[in-house]
């Protein structure tokens, strides 16, 4: 199987989509050369171009294509090839209305944005797969032709007829008979029972209160569906080019997708990241995206797209201030990305994204943006013969599965404060600034290389994955747990109890009494001076704990806030983030887990890469790091003994 290796082979990959397509070809001469000079190996070519290929149904222009890659070739420029179907031409829109999306409300959604087709349509996927074919086969030899990118950020949605036949049979094939679909479904309620498949509709505008499980299934059928827009795609070129690896860029922890099932179907996991630099928690986020990314790859993958300063899609577009670009872009590679490309090479004058930043802005090659994207690439260029390919060591694993976010955030549900992606982030910002490294993985994953295990929340989980985690802990890993987990089953079907009696019998709960949810803004308290917020539980222990932290006042008041039975946590609550930090710093002590360094600024991140040691300072003073021995920092070159010094958003690369 080809792999990001055979691409990088020994380099960090750098550059960006681009879209020549929107300017005179003396600017794409300009283009190259002041790619060269900043370091630019690798561009992104074809994204949304299918109009331009194919003007008129079943026309092929590649002139211009062949151009492009001949002339990043001849300035040793790779170049990661589109499928231009993300945005089909909108001739195909007015010649085959049935290409087209249709939402929940019934309403088309029609040509003159982007992604206007349905992932259902049997016209678009022969479309598609038309031009796909003769742009494989045409460039399947090029020189220039480093890897493919299908599509682009895989995201529509078809509530349509098609589609409504397409789920038919997507079912029939889950449930073999209607009988089991009304089980699975509880149709029995609110008198939903079907007697004919042609009942069965995508969940479409309904009066009130949709059925959760029809909801659920659309939601797996849609991303099956995309999934299958793409392997189709992706067969295509494999055929023409079986050396050659495929990827399709995710967009980042985004719920339409089940990116650990998508992620087995690719050679390449790439993604886009675009934290808000106005936001504390930005860096953070961008690590949490990172850690999943790396670990649906199972190794080294691709930032396909991020800005390099503003984006225009947020209600205000603060840029990039000075050495964010370079620090966010590191803390990429530490966190095991062998490419760090943009959207995009160079900014628009024209379009609904002339707004957005690029590698070359308005500004020109003088501009601030340009000059920190040359001086980026000739830091990646000296670090990465020493980190490319390298491994990120995590003992911990902080489990996510789409399934269990796609029951948790429908309607009719005891809060709507308890958003599975939210809460997932607050506990990976607990672990990320208790200075722990953490891999991502799937409930039913094997979980026996780490040392601790924590679950933010899993409102699904299926009898593998609840009995995943009871073998977890009998072979002695520590396992931490939020509220809500377990409650249904993969049907979306409340597990007796309220909650799985496996988790229930491990972490040492007899009953679950009623859920507490909290108002916005509102906390409770608990000993140990632990303040929760969200969710609180009334439960009741059966006597086989070890340790309790016991709420305070209010309703609760005595009941367990929570519980330690062994290795096996339960926390009913969502802890305060400096509290929640110190109960996981507490439970990893106990789990032999060390910070990645002792002693380290709040501020600064530190991450073990292959023999390296990234540190990352997300503040703007100075600050000093203790680093026992003697290392070498490979971005300066300077010898570093026992202390290093980061200046504003600093970077230091240590090599032993
Ligand atoms: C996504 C898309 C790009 C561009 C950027 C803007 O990542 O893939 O085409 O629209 O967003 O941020």
């Amino acid at each position: 199987m080809p792999r990001l290796s055979d691409v990088t082979r020994g380099r960090i990959l750098y550059g960006g989509d681009w879209n020549p397509e929107q300017w005179p070809e003396e600017t794409w001469r300009q283009d190259v050369r002041l790619m060269r000079e900043a370091g630019v190996n690798s561009v992104t070519l074809g994204v949304f171009s299918w109009s331009r290929i194919e003007p008129r149904p079943g026309e092929r222009h590649f002139g211009w294509l062949d151009r492009l890659m001949d002339l990043a070739h001849d300035h040793g420029i790779g170049v990661v090839l589109a499928t231009p179907t993300a945005s089909p031409p909108p001739w195909m829109g007015r010649l085959h209305p049935d290409t087209l999306p249709v939402d929940a409300d019934g309403h088309t959604e029609l040509w003159g944005g982007r992604q206007h087709f349905s992932h259902s349509s049997a016209t678009y996927r022969r479309l598609a797969a038309a031009i796909t074919e003769d742009l494989a086969a045409r460039y399947a030899a090029h020189p220039a032709l480093t890897l493919w990118h299908i599509n682009n950020e895989y995201c529509t949605h078809d509530h349509g007829d098609e589609a409504a036949a397409r789920f038919r049979t997507w079912l029939r094939h889950r449930y073999g008979s209607l009988d089991a679909l009304n089980t699975a479904w509880g149709t029995a309620f609110w008198s939903q029972t079907y007697g004919d498949w042609e009942e069965v509709l995508p969940p479409r505008r309904t009066h009130y209160l949709k059925n959760p499980a029809q909801v659920l299934d659309f939601r797996r059928f849609t991303s099956d569906m995309l999934l299958e827009c793409f392997t189709a795609e992706r067969d295509i070129v494999r055929r023409h080019t079986p050396h050659l690896p495929v990827t399709t860029n995710f967009m980042p922890l985004w719920s339409g997708q089940d990116a650990w099932r998508w992620a087995e179907e690719e050679d390449v996991v790439s993604v886009d990241l675009y934290p808000d630099p106005d936001d504390p928690s930005g860096a953070q986020h961008g690590a949490l995206v990172q850690d999943m990314t790396r670990s649906q790859a199972r190794g080294p993958w691709m930032l396909m797209e991020q800005a390099a300063g503003a984006v225009n899609w947020r209600p205000v577009n603060r840029p990039k201030p000075r050495g964010l670009n370079r620090l966010w872009s590191l803390q990429a590679v530490a966190r095991g990305a062998d490419a760090v490309c943009y959207f995009q090479w160079r900014q628009s004058r024209q379009g609904a994204e002339k707004y957005h930043s690029g590698m070359l802005g308005h500004a020109g090659p003088d501009g601030r943006a340009h000059q920190e994207t040359r001086r980026l690439g000739a830091d990646l260029a000296r670090i990465a013969p020493h980190v490319a390919g390298g491994a990120v060591a995590a003992d911990v694993a902080v489990l996510h599965d789409w399934h269990a976010w796609w029951v948790s955030d429908q309607e009719g549900r005891p809060s709507r404060e308890t958003g599975h992606a939210e809460i997932l982030g607050a506990w990976h910002r607990a672990l990320w600034r208790a200075h722990l490294t953490t891999d991502v993985a799937h409930p039913e994953h094997d979980l026996t290389g780490y040392r601790m295990v924590v679950v933010p929340t899993l409102h699904l989980l299926t009898d593998r994955a609840a009995d995943n985690l009871v073998a977890y802990v009998r072979g002695g890993g520590t396992l931490v747990c939020g509220f809500g987990t377990g409650v249904v089953d993969e049907d979306d079907r409340v597990r007796p109890g309220g909650m799985d009696e496996r988790l229930r019998a491990l972490f040492g709960i007899r009953i679950l009494h009623e859920w507490w949810p909290l108002e916005p803004g509102a906390t409770v308290e608990a000993e140990g001076g632990l303040r929760g917020t969200l969710w609180s539980e009334e439960l009741e222990p059966d006597g086989t704990a070890d340790e309790t932290l016991a709420y305070r006042g209010g309703e609760l008041d005595g009941l367990p806030a929570v519980l330690r039975k062994g290795r096996a946590w339960y926390v009913s609550t969502l802890p305060e983030p400096d509290a929640l930090r110190d109960l996981l710093t507490r439970a990893a002590a106990g789990a032999g887990v060390r910070p990645v360094l002792d002693g380290l600024p709040e501020a600064v991140e530190a991450v073990r890469r292959g023999g390296l040691l990234f540190l990352l300072h997300h503040g703007r003073g100075d600050v000093a790091v203790d680093v026992p021995g003697i290392h070498r920092d490979l971005l300066t070159g300077a010898t570093v003994t026992g202390r290093v010094t980061l200046g504003r958003y600093g970077v230091a690369v240590l090599a032993p």
